[in-house]
């Protein structure tokens, strides 16, 4: 049976390497919505964005509903010095000429999961996880409705890419992914200790150009703009792919390693504020509460992600 899927979202180019890699796998996923979320750039554009990725895969069936202008508590931290001032930039994609649903993404969500069957839905995370929380508090029913939470969220080993202790999605609301940490809905965590083994090599980049129909060529093209930040940041041969763990994990979790531990954010200390504290080793009796992924196959990751594109016009 396929898998029903909300996806979260902000795109940025790593986002639209994942919601087009979840397109180009039809057979598997079944997109019942994406909610546009205020992250790498402001919400106008994360909708806009949103949009175009879907007109560019012919997948305007699927609805758009605008979330929250921004985080819980805090002023919104973007990071357009990483995707740029549309937080899509790269190719020169069409404006979108569809729009975003009626519906406000939180009430949608709570729509959405009570009208469906309990254990059904997937929540796909790409972004901060301020509309998911949202959600809970104002319908905390909906909880147990949800199969399982994958997110790309959080870093402990390789520690921060925002602050030096802290992964820019949690950080960007760590109220909220803190309730959804805290939520007992089943979670898995793909941080920046398995996204920092993605790289965009020029071989892998080049072979996504060569798949030459216009998705495959729009995300090499949105890939070679993101990358530069993290080329000069890290000095690696590439930077890391972010985004399409999350599929990637869905489709073939054979591909990665983890453990299930307890995962707490910091929402107080302003030094550390958002880091994602693992309890790697044990050490406490807290209770775990996500799968946290820390090794992914690379060369495995790509590959589908490839065939994912193939797929698409
Ligand atoms: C996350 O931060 C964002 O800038 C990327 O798009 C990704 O979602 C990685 O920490």
């Amino acid at each position: 049976m396929k898998r029903k899927l909300i996806i979260l979202t902000d795109p940025g180019q790593d986002q639209a390497a994942a919601i087009l890699m979840i397109l180009g796998a039809p057979e598997e996923f079944d997109v019942i919505g994406l909610v546009a979320t205020a992250g790498n750039i402001g919400l106008d554009h994360t909708i806009r964005n949103c949009l175009k990725l879907l007109e560019l895969a012919e997948r305007t069936d699927i609805p758009v509903y605008s979330g929250c202008p921004r985080p819980i508590l805090r002023d919104l931290v973007m990071a357009e010095h990483v995707h740029g001032p549309t937080g899509l930039d790269g190719p020169d994609l069409p404006e979108p000429v569809t729009k975003p649903a009626a519906e406000h993404g939180v009430e949608f969500l709570i729509r959405t999961l009570r009208e469906s069957p309990t254990g059904q839905i997937t929540i796909c995370s790409l972004s901060p996880l301020t509309n998911l929380a949202m959600a809970l508090v104002q319908a905390p029913d909906i909880a147990p409705r949800i199969k399982e939470i994958v997110a790309m969220a959080g870093a402990y080993f390789e520690v921060g890419n925002i602050t030096p202790t802290a992964e820019f999605n949690v950080y960007v609301d760590p109220e909220a992914a803190d309730i959804v940490f805290r939520s007992g809905i089943p979670l898995t965590l793909l941080p920046l200790d398995v996204t920092h083994q993605m790289l965009t090599t020029p071989d892998r980049l080049s072979a996504m150009r060569g798949i030459q129909n216009r998705c495959g060529v729009a995300v090499a093209e949105m890939l070679e703009f993101s990358q530069e930040f993290d080329l000069e940041k890290y000095g690696w041969d590439g930077a890391p792919l972010h985004g399409p763990c999350v599929p990637a994990f869905l489709l073939r979790p054979e591909l990665f390693e983890g453990r299930l531990a307890s995962v707490v954010v910091e929402t107080g200390s302003p030094l550390t504020m958002g880091m994602t504290v693992a309890d790697w080793w044990n050490i406490t009796d807290r209770p775990k509460n996500a799968f946290y992924v820390r090794d992914g196959d690379p060369e495995a990751y790509y590959r589908l992600l490839q065939e994912c594109l193939v797929r698409l016009p």
